[in-house]
């Protein structure tokens, strides 16, 4: 008898694996193909923004390149973006308003801060949230960064912060040294793209 309904639970135990075990494969797959779509237009926009940001700092100064950056650094994030999938960058130390954390974000931040504190590294991850799914990737600061979000009257020239405070009264996006935590790409896949 003992041994009868082991077999059934066993079997239970068994077709309950089978069960769950293909959404969760089909889940795993997904996340990789999300994972490689995100990393992919994070590098083509950030390479873009990278590139036009050097141009115009090279042609009209760091002041020209912020005012550049302040007209430009939305539609040229949503470039690459196609029909359904939105691509922005948040922080909790925004310059402009509109990049702040929501509260799904700060779920994600805190998880790289606590990564942070222990070391170890920040990869891109994949969540589900909301019928869509959302890419974050940590970004931090390079030295090119800091001519406008290093420390005021370091890398950040005296010149240049009355500029950013007059486009950005509330920034808070200063104060920055090479390889802080600066923010976090996020993109949005949203059903209606699919
Ligand atoms: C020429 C000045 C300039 C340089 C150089 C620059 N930024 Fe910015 N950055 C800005 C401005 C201006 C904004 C606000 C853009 C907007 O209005 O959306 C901004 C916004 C951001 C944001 C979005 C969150 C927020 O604060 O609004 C991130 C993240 C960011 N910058 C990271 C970087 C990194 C990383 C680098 C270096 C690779 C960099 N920036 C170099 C001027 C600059």
């Amino acid at each position: 008898m003992i041994r009868i309904v082991l077999y059934v639970i066993l079997f239970a135990f068994a077709a309950g694996c089978v069960e769950n075990h293909r959404p969760a494969a089909t889940a795993v797959a997904d996340e990789a193909a999300y994972l490689n779509k995100g990393d992919s237009l994070v590098k083509i926009t950030f390479d873009t923004l990278r590139n036009s940001l050097l141009r115009a700092m090279g042609e009209k100064g760091a002041a020209g390149a912020l005012r550049f950056c302040n007209a430009e650094a939305s539609s040229i994030s949503s470039t690459y973006a196609a029909a359904g999938v939105a691509i922005g960058r948040v922080s909790d130390r925004n310059r402009n308003p509109r990049n702040a954390l929501s509260a799904e974000d700060g779920l994600q931040w805190e998880q790289y801060r606590q990564l942070l504190a222990k070391h170890d590294s920040l990869k891109s991850v994949v969540v589900y949230h909301d019928n869509a799914v959302h890419y974050y990737k940590p970004i931090f600061i390079q030295p090119m960064c800091l001519a406008c979000h290093g420390a005021a009257g370091e890398e950040l020239s005296n010149d240049l912060i009355p500029v950013i405070d007059s486009l950005y009264p509330g920034d808070k996006a200063k104060g920055y040294h090479t390889g802080d935590l600066r923010g976090m790409w996020h993109i949005v896949f949203s059903a209606a793209g699919e």
